[in-house]
Parts: structure tokens; C-alpha cells; sequence
């Protein structure tokens, strides 16, 4: 039912515990609880029992309040891992992790998931983001949000709506045409709010045909809540709030971050002003209380769910999810899994591993596997050389390995005022977190001091990366002491997402440990909208000669059975707050592949990036192995994988292929406008309006078995499918089925993701997949009549193993 909340007996007392608590609460407060009082919480109210709701980013982790690595959390790996396992309930066994790790954080709502979807390759944010096909998307999302709130922790779908790339997103208008919206970026939304009731949603940065996000109402008010009978709390995209009276008729229940936000006073006066009613107030505060009663943040009611889940293994969960979403996109001559031998590992990321994006989805784990350290565990001992090739890495990064650091808070007079560990170089506090007695009025500056050991000797650099004041000194001599400026295209979150820029260059000397010191003037103005410090000190150990490197690794590889090559995006590449400019891998990498495919034949490359990247020597290799950003534990997984203990279960949710054959590319607007010229056209389905092959379809994805797809039987509007297991070993299948349609009528896609499910089967068994097919696959959205009309007719019904490789086909009429 529209706008209704649930009617169980628990719902119904949670609605009059709501209705009591709202009845207290006089204007000002109704305000004030609208309104960030910090990064990530509402105020308390404790006239009504109610606690400061505190949330958190997602969607890999679960950050905290606190944002650094002395507060560590389990890493799981990417969303665009997650979607390629092809696996809702490995998605809710994922959600109810993160609501342990929740709770464990004294954190009641997740910032996640994000499904936004790729349209564009270049979408800086893709990584975080599930997939190119709206009902992949919808199903995952549908998934870890039930995980999630199985755990009494509520969720926030995010970014409501077409925030799907980066460039301008504050301010950009994106132009979609209406089947657009509805078939293709509201349709995944759509399908979690029916399948997963989230507890939240977030409303973007961006604007949509001319109507900024968090002020439309039509698509909030009327589309999401009245339409689609969403009863969660709709917060604002961090300051993405900008108007106070167009935010609550648009329907923006919380305005975020705090403590300047136009809700609060601003909200209150509007209403005495008569500009805003009360009762739109009274709304927003209903659904805040709503979410509070869910997660047990009301005192005067029982919360959604009195017993957590069972405690799960964090460690064990992201392994398992990594090798199951590793998709093996080649494999010539069975060149996986590793045969007896020795194997050369080479890359700069299989020492150091990227296992996740950049951005406000950062988390820091409290460990990480690296490939080397996972197959160094899993190899014989002598079995394995490691040499680093090419390091995509050209920047400096957080100061880290070597570092001994404490950070030193001092006030106008220079009096330590406090004082924190800092395990790296980095600092980002909320006000909400300073040291004990340190407050953003007393405090003037941090100082990052300690000791760093150099294991190498040579020229290294030192740098900073933030903006404002700074005084770096190293080993006694100061190498800089002026202001870092910020980039100026507005974006409130360069300071954290912006390079670090260099600044120090001294020769030291290995084991020998110098003094290094890195102090900031604190700027917090009374009306930033919100108090954050944040800075880092940056490194780069000293850089050896590139073609040595290479040189190196092509002897490693020429002198082992096997060369698993590791490659990787940076985070220059895949963050927020940027698109990319290229697919292309950065440095060398490519051209080192190339230099050890030459010399061994056998040679296994490894992709480590979060979303597409252009594979120039794909057919000059044996085998390459996607394995996105793998979180955690990925360098255990890879080993599982690669040694043939697991085979790899991921399929593609994105086609991959070179940016000069990709249909949508435009990501920059004009004028302040981006239009969706493509209209339904992204993905596989422009690939294939287009006539062009990619490198690797949507779909796609090997396993260590082979599978003969022998009958489908249509009833009524489910899809059975019998495989048989023709391989040598156990397996996993994805059964996907598309749809197609040869009549006349509405312009539509060559064909269609209608549903999926997988199988399991040993060698020689057979195993019957059950697709069921919504009635929406069979549906468009008619423009006319602004609602969803049935296609009637015939439709193929195509089962497949990927978009292009058909195995059996049916046909259904509706
Ligand atoms: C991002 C959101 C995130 C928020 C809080 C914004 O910049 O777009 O996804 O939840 O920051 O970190």
C-alpha cells in the first residue's frame, strides 16, 4: 500500500511509539533533529528517549565515525565484486556482516549500497557501483539490504537518482528521457524498495531534468513514496542540502553534515515565518523517529530485530566472497589452475594490493593479503620468485611502512593540548573525535611527529596532501613551510580525495632512522558546514630505474614453469570526485605483459581494478583472471584460486571492452547540462545496438569445469533449465536468461536480462536451474499514459552462458 509502513503488531507499535514521541517534541526540536550535529549523527533528544542516530559509510565496510586505521574495519571486496558473484543471498550474507560490523561501531545506519548504474566506463565512482543492467543491480542491492537490516541496522540506497558519474556532480544537470529513468536508473531502486524495504535512502548531488535532487518532489515525493510506498528517511548526499524550504517540500527529511545545514534554525523560522507548514516538518520528523524506533534508537519501543544474527567470520566472508567473484575471462590450454612448478609473481600490486577504491568508501582493514603473501602461504616453499616489473604507482602514498608517528595537538600559545597515536600518516578527525580535551575552539595545530626507518637507501620523497598551513621538516631541516592551495572546481571533498604534492627529497640511508615532523594550522571557520580536519604525510621510497624493472621481471618469468603478472589501477584512476580520462593501465603495465608473454608462454595476468580497463595484449597471454578490488583478503583468494583449490565464480555485470568501441562515453557536461543522448542505450544493450564487440561481453566468465546446457521448459512465466556437469570437477553455474522480440513494437534492446540463477553439480550430474521471469521484463514505460503497459505477444526466450554465447532457446507469449 502507498506511503503506509508495514502492519504487523510490531509496526503498528512502532507507528504509535513514533506518533507519542513526535507529539513531545515542540518546533525547535523537531528542527534541530532534522539537522546533522556533526559528520554522521542526529542530535539526541532525550525528552522523548531518543538517541543521536549515527551513521556511517559503506558500502564495503563499515567506517565508524572514526576515519583512519586505528579504528580498523573487515574490507570486503568492491560492489562490482559483489556483482559478479551473480549472487543475492552471498549478498545479504555480506549485509549481515556489515551489521555486525555496525553494531560493533555503535553505528545504526549504513550509507550503502550504491546502485547507481555504469553507464559510462569513465564513471569514476564504477567501482562502487554493481553493474550496467538495472535488474543485476536491483537484485544484489535487493540483497545486502535484507542482509543489512536482518542485523537491525538500517540502510541508505544511494544516490537517488542518475548520480552516475562524478564530473561537476554537484551542480550537473542530467537530461533523461523518461523511459530512461524508469526502465534503466529508477528501476533498481525501484525493485529494492518492493523486495528489500531499505530503511533509507540518500538523495544525490546532482540534478535531474532541471530539478536538483533533494528538492524534487516529484520523483521523491510522488515516484518514490507515493508510487512505490517507500517509508524510510531520505538524508541529503553530504551538503548536498541547499535550500531549506524547497528541501522539505521535496520531500529531503535530513539535511547532512552538521552543524550548518539550512534544517535546524533556518527550518524552524521558515515555519514561524509561514513559509513551510508544520506538518511537512511533522513528516520528515515521522520518518526520522521511524528509522530510530527500527534500530532501537527509541527508547519506548521494541526495535525491528530483538536478536542479532548469528556472529559471522569476517575474514573467512570476504575470502569467499573474492573467489567467488573473480570472473576468468581466458584460459587457453587449461593454463589455470597453476600446474606443479615454479611460478614468477610480478607487479607492484602483488606486493602492495589494491583491495579498494578510493573515496568516501574507504574503510581501513586491520590487515591486508597481498597475492604474494597469499601465495606465498599457499605455494611449496622455493616454488615462488616475486619481482615488481612495472609500479603503476607514481605518486606518494599516505606515509605508512618505516613511520613511527604520535600526533601532537597544541593551542594558539603552543601548550600540548592533547595527544593521539597515529599508526600512519594520516589524520582525519570530526570534531566529534579530537583527542581527549582537545576542542575545534583550543585547538591550533597537529603535529605529526616521529621517527622514520628507511629499509632502502637512496633519494626519498616526502610530500603533504591536504590544503592550508604546513611545516615539513625531515631529519632537521625544514623543506617547506608555506600554504597548500585547493583545486577549484568546489567540490567540499578535494581535501580528502586530492594528490599529495611533494616536497622533500633527502638521501638516507637504510636502517638508519631520521626524524621527521609535519605540522598543520588548523583552519575550522565558525560556518563551515562542517569540521573535519584532515591531512596526511606522504612518501615514496626511492625509484629504481623503469627498464631495469622490466628487464628483471622478463628474466623472472623467462626462469619459471609459470609469470602471473598483477596489474592495477591507482587511486588517481578509480575514487570519487572524478571521472577517468582513459582506460588505460597507468605506467607501464602493459607494455611489461607484453615483455613477459614474449618470454614465457605460460604467463597468467591478474587485473586488480574495480571496474573496466583496456587489455591491448589479451590475446598474447595465457590466461587473464579479473579480480577487482578483492578487499581484505584477496591475496588468500587469488592462491585459492589459482592453485585450483576453488575454482573462480565470477561473470561479468559489465561489458568490458576499449574505450574507442565503448557507445556512451560522454560524462563531461556542457554548459552545466549532460544529456542521456543514448537514452535506453547503455551497456551491453548500446554494445549491441552499435554491432560492436567488445573484449569481453556481459556474462562472461570461466570455470575450472564445462557445463552442456539440455533442455528449457517454459510454464507459465518460469524458466527450467537442465545443465549437466560435462567436466572433470565440481562447479558452480550461472544459468542466465534474456529476452528478445521480433514483433513490432516499442524500441527495445536486442535482447535483455530477464532473470538468473545458478547451480551446482558435480562431474557428470545434472542439476535444474528455476528462472523466474517478473512480469516488468515482459513491461516498458509508456510515456502517454505515464505508467507500465504490457508488451503482449511472442518473446525468445534465450538461455545463455553470457549475452552472446546462446545455448538453448524457448518462446513465451504474453
Ligand atoms: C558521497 C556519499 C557518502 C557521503 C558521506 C559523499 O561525498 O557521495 O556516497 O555517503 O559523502 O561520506
Amino acid at each position: 500500500m502507498a506511503g503506509t509502513p508495514g502492519t504487523s503488531p510490531a509496526d503498528q507499535a512502532r507507528e504509535a511509539a513514533v506518533e507519542a514521541a513526535l507529539g513531545k517534541l515542540d518546533l525547535d526540536a523537531k528542527a534541530r533533529l532534522l539537522s546533522g550535529q556533526d559528520v554522521w549523527s542526529l542530535p539526541a533528544l532525550p525528552e522523548i528517549g531518543l538517541r543521536s542516530l549515527v551513521m556511517s559509510d559503506g558500502p564495503i565496510g563499515v567506517r565508524g565515525v572514526r576515519w583512519g586505521a586505528d579504528d580498523p574495519s573487515i574490507a570486503l571486496p568492491s560492489p562490482t565484486a559483489l556483482a559478479a558473484t551473480w549472487d543475492p543471498e552471498l549478498a545479504r550474507r555480506a549485509g549481515v556482516l556489515l551489521a555486525q560490523e555496525a553494531r560493533r561501531k555503535g553505528v545504526h545506519v549504513l550509507l550503502a549500497p550504491t546502485v547507481n548504474l555504469h553507464r559510462s566506463p569513465l564513471g569514476g565512482r564504477h567501482f562502487e557501483a554493481y553493474s550496467e543492467d538495472p535488474y543485476l543491480t536491483g537484485a544484489i542491492g535487493a540483497g545486502y539490504v535484507s542482509g543489512v537490516q536482518s542485523g537491525g541496522v538500517g540502510t541508505t540506497v544511494k544516490h537517488f537518482v542518475a548520480n552516475d558519474a562524478e564530473t561537476d556532480r554537484l551542480t550537473v544537470n542530467n537530461l533523461v528521457g523518461e523511459r530512461a529513468l524508469r526502465e534503466l536508473y529508477l528501476a533498481p531502486f525501484e525493485m529494492i524498495v518492493e523486495n528489500a524495504r531499505p530503511w533509507g535512502i540518500m538523495t544525490a548531488y546532482n540534478t535531474v531534468n532541471g530539478t536538483t535532487m533533494t528538492e524534487h518532489h516529484h520523483l521523491v515525493n510522488e515516484v518514490l513514496r507515493g508510487e512505490w510506498g517507500f517509508d524510510g528517511y531520505n538524508v541529503s548526499d553530504w551538503t548536498a542540502a541547499r535550500s531549506t524550504v524547497a528541501d522539505i517540500e521535496g520531500g529531503l527529511d535530513v539535511a547532512m553534515p552538521g552543524p550548518q545545514t539550512v534544517y535546524g534554525a533556518p527550518l524552524a523560522q521558515a515555519v514561524r515565518d509561514g513559509r513551510v507548514e508544520e506538518t511537512t516538518v511533522d513528516t520528515a520528523v515521522r520518518n526520522v523517529l521511524r528509522l530510530a524506533a527500527r534500530v532501537g534508537a527509541l527508547e519506548s519501543v521494541e526495535p525491528a530485530v530483538t536478536e542479532p544474527p548469528r556472529t559471522v567470520d569476517g575474514e573467512a566472508l570476504a575470502r569467499e566472497i573474492a573467489r567467488r567473484a573473480f570472473v576468468l575471462v581466458r584460459n587457453e590450454n587449461n593454463a589455470l589452475p597453476l600446474k606443479p612448478g615454479t611460478v614468477a609473481l610480478i607487479g607492484a600490486a602483488a606486493r602492495e594490493a589494491r583491495v579498494l577504491g578510493g573515496g568516501s568508501a574507504t574503510v581501513f582493514p586491520s590487515r591486508i593479503v597481498s597475492p604474494l603473501d597469499g601465495l606465498t602461504a599457499a605455494l611449496p616453499e622455493g616454488s615462488l620468485s616475486y619481482a615488481v616489473g612495472a609500479d603503476p604507482d607514481t605518486e606518494l602514498a599516505v606515509a605508512d611502512k618505516g613511520f613511527e608517528l604520535r600526533a601532537v595537538c597544541r593551542d594558539a600559545d603552543g601548550t600540548v593540548i592533547g595527544t593521539r597515536g597515529a599508526s600512519g600518516g594520516q589524520i582525519q578527525w570530526t570534531d566529534s573525535d579530537f583527542p581527549d580535551g582537545v576542542t575545534h575552539t583550543n585547538l591550533h595545530t597537529i603535529e605529526l611527529t616521529g621517527t622514520f626507518t628507511p629499509s632502502a637507501a637512496g633519494t626519498h620523497t616526502f610530500g603533504i596532501k591536504g590544503t592550508g598551513s604546513f611545516t615539513l621538516t625531515v631529519d632537521g631541516t625544514t623543506h617547506y613551510d608555506d600554504i597548500q592551495r585547493p583545486a577549484d572546481d568546489g567540490d567540499p571533498f578535494d581535501a580528502f580525495f586530492g594528490g599529495p604534492a611533494p616536497h622533500a627529497q633527502p638521501e638516507l640511508t637504510a636502517g638508519e632512522p631520521v626524524e621527521v615532523s609535519l605540522t598543520h594550522v588548523v583552519d575550522l571557520p565558525e560556518d563551515a558546514p562542517f569540521k573535519v580536519v584532515t591531512f596526511a604525510l606522504a612518501h615514496q621510497e626511492p625509484q629504481r630505474d623503469a627498464d631495469e624493472l622490466i628487464a628483471e621481471a622478463v628474466e623472472a618469468a623467462r626462469g619459471a614453469d609459470t609469470a602471473v603478472v598483477v596489474v592495477a589501477t591507482t587511486e588517481r584512476v578509480e575514487s570519487e570526485g572524478f571521472d577517468r580520462k582513459n582506460l588505460d593501465l597507468p605506467g607501464r603495465q602493459d607494455e611489461l605483459v607484453r615483455a613477459v608473454a614474449a618470454a614465457n608462454p605460460n604467463t597468467v595476468v591478474v587485473v586488480n581494478s574495480g571496474s573496466p580497463v583496456e587489455l591491448p595484449w589479451r590475446d598474447e597471454v595465457a590466461a587473464v583472471l579479473l579480480s577487482w578490488f578483492p578487499g581484505q583478503e584477496g591475496g588468500a583468494a587469488l592462491a585459492d584460486v589459482l592453485t585450483g583449490a576453488y575454482e573462480p565464480g565470477g561473470r561479468l555485470p559489465t561489458t568490458w571492452g576499449s574505450l574507442a568501441d565503448a557507445p556512451v562515453t560522454q560524462v563531461v557536461p556542457e554548459d552545466g547540462e549532460l544529456p542521456y543522448t543514448e537514452d535506453l542505450f547503455i551497456g551491453y544493450r548500446a554494445w549491441e545496438k552499435a554491432g560492436r564487440t567488445p573484449s569481453y561481453p556481459f556474462g562472461h566468465g570461466l570455470g575450472y569445469t564445462d557445463w552442456t546446457y539440455e533442455s528449457v521448459e517454459i510454464d507459465g512465466t518460469t524458466a527450467k533449465v537442465r545443465v549437466r556437469n560435462s567436466g572433470q570437477r565440481a562447479g558452480r553455474e550461472v544459468v542466465q536468461v534474456y529476452l528478445a522480440r521480433s514483433e513490432a513494437g516499442p524500441d527495445r534492446p536486442a535482447r535483455w536480462l530477464a532473470g538468473f540463477a545458478a547451480v551446482e553439480a558435480g562431474p557428470g550430474e545434472s542439476a535444474e536451474a528455476v528462472v523466474e521471469l517478473p512480469r516488468r521484463a515482459f513491461e516498458v514505460w509508456d510515456e502517454a499514459t505515464d505508467s507500465w503497459s504490457l508488451v503482449k505477444g511472442s518473446y525468445e526466450i534465450q538461455v545463455s552462458r553470457s549475452i552472446t554465447d546462446r545455448r538453448l532457446t524457448a518462446t513465451i507469449n504474453v
